[in-house]
């Protein structure tokens, strides 16, 4: 595996690969690697024959006040972990050489970055479609790989590559829970034990309005009062958002339907969670 710091050493190699033929699978991340960002390696790996994998703690994405300077970073653990599952090269920029003096250009998706986790982080979206374009350029994949975790994000990105025209088939993977239900994240290190336990409140409320769903209940408000009866029960929980949307448009449903997705975002205490899933169908490989 080799390590590369260089954005013009990285889209050197990407290019040589790409005029020999060979195919190129990116898997962006911003480090700590944990099951989920796993899974998109191991689906990466069998996708093409240089796989790539980034680590990059982007500064754009993150707003003032949010949790840039206190995420978690394991470089060391992130390169062993990256060796096992096979990757050919990891991309690890500083934010000088993505964004040096002078740097003034960006990438924003309109509409669908307007809702949800929008609303309440701005410019969040026009960061992540920036850094994303921006890896797209310097490593030239074939195909890259996201988390259905991050649907809103996912939805954004696929949007941004189709209008954009950016020759990359971009793939959706389903979302890696803990034991217990909990969506893997790397913001998880931030939960107490008491926190951690009443994290569950998320998967559980989502395992609730899916088992209403397909017993019938369709109306949008009666499951999200069930999903808001469950979640606030535990005493540090604050919800965000609850919401049913279309899968595509984001847009709000009052009727859960085949392509209804039920969306979440909690606090528990100062850390906050997402969560997502189709109301009536496993997450599936898109
Ligand atoms: P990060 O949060 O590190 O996640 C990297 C990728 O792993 C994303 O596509 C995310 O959806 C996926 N992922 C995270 N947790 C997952 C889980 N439990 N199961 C399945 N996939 C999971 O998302 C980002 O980084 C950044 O915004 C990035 C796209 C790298 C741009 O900076």
């Amino acid at each position: 595996m080799e390590r590369i710091e260089s954005v013009a050493t990285m889209q050197r190699h990407c290019l040589e690969a790409r005029a020999e033929g060979r195919r190129i699978v990116l898997v962006p991340t911003m480090g700590f690697l944990h099951e989920g960002h796993l899974s998109l390696l191991r689906e990466g790996r069998r996708r093409g024959d240089l796989l790539v994998l980034s680590l990059f703690l982007n500064p754009t994405q993150f707003g003032a006040g949010e949790d840039l300077d206190h995420y978690p970073r394991d470089l060391a653990g992130d390169s062993e972990q990256a060796l096992r599952a096979g990757v050919d090269m990891l991309f690890v920029p500083s934010a000088a050489e993505m964004y040096p003096p002078g740097y003034a250009s960006y990438v924003n998706v309109e509409g669908l970055t307007e809702v949800l986790c929008g609303s309440s982080r701005p410019g969040h979206f026009r960061g992540v479609t920036t850094v994303v374009c921006k890896l797209f350029s310097i490593v030239q994949p074939h195909v890259a790989l996201f988390g259905l975790k991050d649907f809103q994000q996912l939805a954004v990105v696929r949007r941004m590559t189709a209008d954009l025209n950016l020759p990359v088939e971009i793939i959706g993977m389903p979302i890696v829970r803990e034991a217990d239900g909990l969506a893997m994240s790397s913001r998880n290190s931030y939960l107490s034990v008491a926190e951690r336990r009443q994290a569950v409140s998320l998967s559980d409320a989502i395992s609730l309005a899916r088992a209403a769903a397909t017993a019938g209940e369709t109306r949008s408000e009666v499951l999200l009062q069930m999903v808001r009866r469950r979640i606030e029960r535990e005493p540090d929980a604050a919800i965000e958002y609850a919401r049913i949307c279309d899968r595509t448009s984001l847009q709000d449903l009052s009727r859960a339907d085949s392509r209804a997705v039920l969306l979440l975002a909690v606090h528990i205490g100062k850390t906050r969670l997402i969560d997502n899933s189709y109301l009536f169908e496993e997450d599936c490989l898109s």
